[in-house]
């Protein structure tokens, strides 16, 4: 869903730079383009494809983050909690397509995706399917809204992060 979004936005945004080199006369195409540009199976460029998991990884971490200082609060804002939590399952659905082959580091892409990754891909699905059932249980408890329930499963769902990037992320 959210990744053919940005697909979509990228495409046009590709769309406009060729039509602006469309100008300059016979300049060849820049030849550096050419490895990030390979399209995967998935129909996405390298380049696409990691930028749409980064970004949803960025706005998970960022939701992970509203939900800890709330925790950690006085007096927590429960309505930022429910929205940060409900925002994880919306921007992860699609989790099980983020890595297709070819995404890895070997693309020449700068990503901290590691090639294990592709060598135990059965592993790296069953812990997006762990974390996406937690992420899952943490959005509709938020929505119960008891905080001692809210952090036991902001604390089972934060665990499979770690567990994933444990194995599957360069700098962890
Ligand atoms: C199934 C594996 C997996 C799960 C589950 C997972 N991550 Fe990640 N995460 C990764 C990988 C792989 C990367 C590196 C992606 C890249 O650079 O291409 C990453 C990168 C990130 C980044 C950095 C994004 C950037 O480029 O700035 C953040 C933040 C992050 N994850 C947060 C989380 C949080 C919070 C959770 C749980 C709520 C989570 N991740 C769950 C595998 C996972």
């Amino acid at each position: 869903m959210t990744i053919r979004q940005t697909r979509f936005t990228l495409a046009a945004l590709a769309g406009l730079a060729l039509l602006g080199a469309c100008g300059s006369g016979d300049a060849p195409a820049a030849p550096e383009a050419s490895e990030t540009a390979t399209v995967l199976d998935n129909g996405m460029t390298v380049t696409e494809v990691v930028d749409a998991r980064q970004t949803h990884l960025k706005a998970v971490g960022k939701a992970f983050k509203t939900i800890s200082d709330n925790l950690k609060a006085g007096e927590p804002d429960m309505a930022a909690i429910q929205a940060a939590a409900a925002s994880v399952p919306t921007e992860t659905a699609d989790m099980g397509y983020w890595f297709p082959e070819g995404s890895g580091p070997a693309s020449g892409v700068k990503t901290d995706a590691l090639p294990a990754i592709w060598e135990n891909k059965a592993d790296l699905d069953s812990k997006i399917a762990d974390f996406q059932a937690a992420a899952a249980t943490l959005a509709s408890t938020a929505e119960a809204g008891d905080i001692a329930a809210i952090s036991e499963a902001f604390n089972a769902t934060g665990a499979t992060c770690k567990s994933c990037h444990e194995t599957y992320r360069a700098d962890d």
